[in-house]
């Protein structure tokens, strides 16, 4: 059995595909791919088929994350019968994912920050619009919450 989550942003240009590449590399370091399938989607249809906004591709890039092979889709209510967990950056997107969200759905859909320490903000800033810190701040947060989904998904799915 395949644990499958899916990160979800606005645009799946910058948020999202970074998540997606942190832990990706997380699965990667524990040897965890063939046991956990990953993906991310954007709300909006805005980047369809764009790959990642370049800031991000080059902050991600100077931790040693490739998300540049990543490319924008829009997620849809199908994705609720293909995943385990549906992590939202941000309140605005987990709002207008519960709207898509099946009754009877046996999956986990939150906030992906849940998964981050005490001290860490409900939602990921959005960096689009402002400067090379906020790219930091996606990734400083975003790592931090990959070590804590890593460490739920080994105690609810694979111990
Ligand atoms: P993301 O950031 O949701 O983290 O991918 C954004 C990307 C693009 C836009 C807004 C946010 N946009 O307005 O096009």
């Amino acid at each position: 059995m395949t644990v499958k989550v899916l990160f979800v942003c606005l645009g799946n240009i910058c948020r999202s595909p970074t998540a997606e590449g942190i832990f990706a590399h997380r699965l990667q370091e524990a040897g965890l791919q063939q046991q956990v399938e990953i993906d991310s989607a954007g709300t909006s249809d805005w980047h369809i088929g764009k790959a990642p906004d370049a800031r991000s591709i080059a902050a991600a890039n100077a931790r040693g994350y490739a998300i540049d092979h990543l490319r924008g889709r829009q997620a849809i209510a199908e994705d609720f019968a293909r995943f385990d967990y549906i992590l939202a950056m941000d309140t605005d997107n987990l709002a207008l994912l519960q709207r898509l969200q099946p009754p009877g759905w046996k999956g986990r859909l939150g906030l992906f920050l849940e998964f981050a320490g005490d001290q860490a903000p409900v939602s990921v800033p959005d960096p689009y619009y402002g400067g090379e810190e906020g790219f930091q701040l996606v990734l400083d947060l975003l790592e931090e919450a990959s070590d804590g989904l890593l460490a739920d998904i080994r105690k609810h799915h694979l111990s």
